[in-house]
């Protein structure tokens, strides 16, 4: 009877003994801290975190409300930053310019200006922090009027071939300006392929590629439209370009393709939902993968954080910890700087 059960009692203990005992128990290896070290499958270190940063000019730098301790950060506020990120060991940034809408127009033609914001962002970090790795967006939405990765046709269709075309000489402009990483973010078919002709026409043989290779149409990008200020100039939505958040092998399929047409990295994006993305595109391919945990996760954990519901430097540390676990060998995070301070305190 369940009242009569003490364990300290013979009778109790006599059944014990002749129950079967586990002979694998794997609570061993858990029991010491020495022995948890020694058998841990994965690490997370601070080389393997980049930051993406947000640079705007005048009035429009400041602070990200939907993404607090996010900001908008001038010239000189970014090179500041990256002296403090590369201080501290990540490996590199991710930049994204904010446009003020004057100079944006419906072919996005900002995103091709040799002096513009990005390409004079990289010229300032590269010479501040030559070691840092610098990546860019190839991708216009920051630029368009409508908000959209591409050009738009009579339709209101993007277009692709036509968008390929400002994407290659937007790739060639931010390769010029002295970019490290180009990072397609815009889902156009053939992009990859499309960079990679002109970077070595331009004798570019080393600019790497980072492919948006996954990229879905994710309502957790929601709070960096906000920060780039393309969410009130979107119109409609980006789901005949970006993946259908319901497909797997579409996502093999679209990274087979982009390491076929030159692509170094490919990404996985969003983040957390989607690891099992990250697992299969590893197992298949085994190039180097990334994982972009984007601006709407960061705005969960924070805003649960700052309420007091969860603990952020552990949710932080577990979320970045299962990105490698699932196969990323590089995660992008706005974390990724709280992260390495952590990672160096320890
Ligand atoms: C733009 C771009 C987006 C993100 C990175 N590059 C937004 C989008 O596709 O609408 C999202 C990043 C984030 O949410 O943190 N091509």
């Amino acid at each position: 009877m369940a009242g009569d059960y003490n364990p300290a009692s013979p009778a109790c203990e006599t059944a014990v003994v002749h129950s079967a005992y586990p002979a694998t128990r794997p609570r061993r290896l858990r029991a010491a801290a020495f022995s948890r070290e020694l058998s841990r499958e994965t690490r997370l270190a601070a080389g393997q975190l980049i930051q993406p940063l947000f640079v705007a000019e005048g009035d429009l730098r400041g602070p990200i409300t939907s993404m607090p301790g996010q900001v908008r950060r001038n010239l000189d506020e970014l090179v500041a930053e990256c002296r403090e990120l590369a201080a501290l060991g990540i490996s590199a940034v991710a930049m994204f310019p904010v446009i003020p809408p004057a100079l944006k127009n419906e072919f996005g033609s900002e995103s091709l200006n040799p002096d513009g914001l990005i390409p004079r962002a990289i010229a300032r970090v590269k010479e501040a922090c030559p070691g840092l790795g610098v990546i860019v967006d190839i991708a216009l939405d920051p630029y368009t009027s409508h908000g959209h990765d591409g050009i738009l046709d009579e339709a209101g269709y993007v277009a692709n071939d036509i968008t390929l075309e400002a994407l290659r000489k937007q790739a060639v402009v931010l390769a010029r300006a002295g970019a490290d990483v180009l990072a397609p973010s815009d889902m156009m078919d053939g992009r990859v392929g499309a960079i990679r002709s002109v970077l070595e026409r331009d004798m570019r043989h080393n600019t790497m590629i980072l492919s948006y290779a996954a990229k879905y149409a994710s309502a957790f990008y929601g709070p960096f439209r906000d920060a780039v200020g393309t969410a009130t100039a979107l119109k409609g939505d980006k789901r005949t370009y970006q993946m259908d958040p319901a497909n797997s092998d579409e996502a093999l399929r679209e990274v087979g393709l982009d390491i076929a047409e030159g692509a170094d990295i490919v990404m996985v994006k969003p983040g957390m939902p989607y690891l099992d993305i990250i697992r299969r595109i590893k197992d298949e391919f085994g190039v180097p993968v990334a994982a972009y945990q984007v601006s709407g996760e960061y705005a969960m954990l924070k805003a649960a954080a700052q309420n007091g519901w969860l603990d952020e430097k552990k949710v932080v540390m577990e979320s970045l910890l299962c990105f490698r676990r699932a196969g990323a060998d590089m995660v992008l995070s706005y974390f990724s700087k709280q992260a390495a301070q952590w990672l160096k305190d320890a």
